[in-house]
């Protein structure tokens, strides 16, 4: 809410964590809780752009807390990364210079490593079976953890939805098909080790810059839901889509900790009533646009795979064998076996 433009400048510069917090000297007021109702802007990072499903949740929230403050907080949207990418942000909402963001689980992983969860493969079945793990008691201390690790509050469990692979060599029918190819992850060890394991040469890169990398031909290959691939027009530069679903993509809106506590109680419950209200908003939103988008991209020129997924599965298992114990073998088999 306040002094921000310099803190958010610094985010944006991409300076690191503890070198931000060292130059902005974690001060301000931010922190302290008021009793006065606030009047004023939010504002809300996004990695997608206008009529994304990030973007359809992100209005129904910002509607919504300014129909229950009666139009004294309102909710400003910046698309595409504008603020920075998605660590970044993260980076920014933990030391207060950003203050909202919805950003997918994939950096997150740096700053509690639990977040691992969602990149290993073949982990969630459907939507169902994602959606009932996340509004659970798994995905509130998930939350708890990231709010005291790191400062950041999860208001509602929004998503990406299931990713899938595009690139511009071959159509993906089985792992031996990735063999060789150039494939960006996130900023992420097990999504590295998925792709390798899968056969592909895989690299870690920032979201922002993969896009150029990918018309470049630096990168051959990448992963992600459909309507992102629709909304980043990545059919320009990638002709087939294989619908690989190998994870569920979380993608959380989040909060700065310190700025949410120091709003009145009332203004607190406003700000959850408002996410508890999108959360369902932007689940369909994001439901509605994967079968839309799907059919949209083949008619952009898209030649779409539909591989059987076994093989992949199997491929996929040393992954388990290094990360679940990493990231606890009990939450991961719970997750795994959830009734839903
Ligand atoms: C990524 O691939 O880095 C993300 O999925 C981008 C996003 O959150 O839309």
């Amino acid at each position: 809410m306040q002094n921000k433009f310099g803190k958010r400048a610094l985010a944006a510069l991409g300076l690191g964590l503890s070198a931000a917090l060292a130059l902005t000297g974690c001060g301000g007021a931010a922190g302290s809780q008021s009793n006065e109702p606030y009047t004023g802007t939010l504002d809300l990072s996004l990695a997608l752009g206008e009529g994304s499903h990030h973007h359809i949740g992100a209005e129904a929230f910002g509607d919504k807390l300014e129909e229950l403050t009666d139009g004294r907080i309102t909710v400003k949207y910046h698309y595409n990364n504008a603020l920075g990418g998605e660590r970044e942000v993260v980076e920014g909402m933990s030391i207060d210079s950003i203050d909202m963001g919805i950003a997918s689980t994939g950096p997150i992983g740096g700053f509690v490593p639990d977040y691992f969860l969602f990149d290993l493969p073949y982990l969630m079945d459907n939507h169902e079976h994602a959606h009932a793990v996340l509004d659970s008691e798994i995905g509130d201390e998930l939350a708890a953890k990231l709010e005291e690790t790191a400062n950041v509050k999860i208001l509602a469990w929004m998503e990406n939805g299931f990713r899938h692979e595009t690139n511009s060599v071959r159509p993906i029918n089985t792992p031996e098909d990735l063999k060789g190819i150039k494939h960006r992850t996130q900023e992420s060890e097990v999504q590295v080790d998925t792709w390798t394991a899968l056969g592909a040469n895989a690299t870690p890169m920032a979201w922002p810059e993969v896009y150029t990398a990918l018309q470049q031909n630096v990168m051959e290959s990448q992963e992600n839901p459909l309507p992102t691939i629709y909304d980043v027009k990545f059919y320009e530069v990638q002709d087939y889509l294989n619908m690989t679903q190998h994870v569920y993509s979380p993608a959380p809106m989040m909060m700065s900790k310190k700025l949410f506590d120091s709003f009145s109680e009332d203004d607190q419950q406003a700000i959850l009533e408002a996410a508890e209200h999108a959360l369902p908003v932007q689940r369909q939103a994001s439901l509605d646009q994967e079968t839309e988008m799907k059919k949209k991209l083949v008619e952009e020129g898209m030649e779409l795979a539909e591989p059987d997924l076994e093989p992949f599965r199997e491929a996929v298992e040393p992954v388990y064998e290094k990360w679940a114990p990493e990231i606890g073998q009990e939450l991961v088999d719970k997750v795994r076996n959830f009734e839903y």
